[in-house]
């Protein structure tokens, strides 16, 4: 166990120091966010300075549609950006994730370097995060209690991540039942649950069974950010297992793209929406939210900003509100209501996509 523990924390750290200084974002492929274009309107008829950008989700009031996507734990690295992370979620009155906390089940000491997310952000909306494959494994119930315990999380995010499981040198592609887990889980937690992917998006069809078994919102995650292909490709290659190697290099750009995503699960299902998957900046999440999101989440330049400073960080954030409340004024919205019925249009490719999916639906 002792032995597994250190694997993990290992791999933990090696996440965080690959995704920090190594290329690991999407090559070719997109979030085909460039294929959406508002209608700018000429006349706003408000001020700038009215423009209100707070919202709800699961019953929690949020200063602005972002989140600090599901990122880390489980290693002694990940303590200090942790807590860089959630002191610049309270200051904002955003919400954040943490990162798997399989470790944190395993040992005290490892718990730790989630909890300090809870200590230095005591109001914030907070997920906590396991793997869909644990819940189909072995995870119980009470596993489950303990890990949202260990952070007095609101939420547990679940994530389902096939492709990095299949690239990943000791990846455990193993996901029979994952759904029936979800589903157990989803009837016996007095919290939502949230069912994430990681980078290469969610379906029409799989969010339609998610909502059925249970769930209470998605993030869909989708392809044109972190590529975790990618990630474990470095991580395979360096560990010269070259069938991995190659894999991950075949797959890096695998997935739907966050807007064709985004797009399809919301004409599927009506629960909350989550974006992510290479969202970079405020105009990108004004984008989503006129997809459909409910609130856009953003991992990795979260994390290279924390890895800075939290000045950096903050910086980074209200950066990223000036440009969503940019947008909201040149489309004339002056709360996230309006901006979701604001006029745009899809072209390219996106269009493509969106078709696709009505094409498939009307067979
Ligand atoms: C360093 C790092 C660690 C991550 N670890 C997890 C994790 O443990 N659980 C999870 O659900 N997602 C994890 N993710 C995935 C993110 O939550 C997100 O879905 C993905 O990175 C796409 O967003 P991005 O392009 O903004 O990075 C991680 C991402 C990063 C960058």
């Amino acid at each position: 166990m002792e032995q597994a523990n250190h694997k993990i924390e290992d791999r933990k750290k090696e996440g965080i120091m690959i995704t920090l200084n190594e290329q690991v974002q999407a090559k070719q492929a997109s979030t085909l966010l460039e294929c959406v274009s508002f209608i700018h309107n000429a006349l706003p008829e408000l001020n700038f300075e009215d423009i209100n950008t707070s919202t709800n989700y699961l019953h929690h009031r949020f200063s602005a549609p972002i989140l600090i996507d599901s990122m880390t734990g489980g290693t002694p690295a990940a303590t200090k950006l942790n807590e860089t992370l959630a002191k610049a979620a309270a200051e904002y009155g955003l919400g954040m994730g943490v990162g798997s906390q399989r470790a944190g089940l395993k040992s005290e000491a490892l718990a730790e370097t989630y909890k300090v997310v809870r200590r230095a952000a005591p109001d914030i909306f907070l997920m906590a995060n396991i793997g869909g494959a644990q819940l189909a494994e072995n995870l119980s119930v009470n596993d489950a209690q303990k890990l949202l315990r260990m952070i007095d999380a609101d939420a547990l995010a679940v994530h389902l991540n096939p492709l990095q499981e299949l690239v990943q040198p000791e990846g455990e592609p193993r996901f029979k039942g994952v759904l029936k887990g979800i589903e157990a889980l989803a009837s016996k937690l007095d919290v939502p649950i949230i069912v994430k992917e990681v980078g290469a998006g969610i379906s029409a069809e799989v969010a339609t069974r998610l909502v059925k078994a249970g769930v209470a919102s998605i993030n869909v995650s989708g392809l044109g950010g972190t590529s975790w292909a990618g990630v474990e490709q470095i991580r395979a290659k360096a560990e010269k297992i070259t069938r991995k190697a190659e894999l991950g290099e075949i797959f890096w750009d695998w997935g739907i793209p966050t807007a064709a995503s985004l797009i399809e699960v919301r004409k599927a299902v009506k629960v909350p929406l989550i974006a992510s998957g290479g969202l970079r900046n405020g105009l990108e999440i004004a984008k989503c939210m006129v997809l459909g999101a409910n609130l856009c989440g953003l991992a990795l330049p979260m994390l290279k900003h924390a890895a800075e400073s939290f000045q950096s960080l903050c910086d980074f954030i209200e950066r990223l509100e000036l440009q969503l409340m940019a947008a909201m004024f040149l489309v004339g919205a002056k709360d996230l209501k309006q901006l979701s019925r604001a006029r745009y249009v899809l072209t390219g490719e996106l269009l493509q996509w969106s078709n696709s999916n009505k094409v498939r639906r009307a067979k």
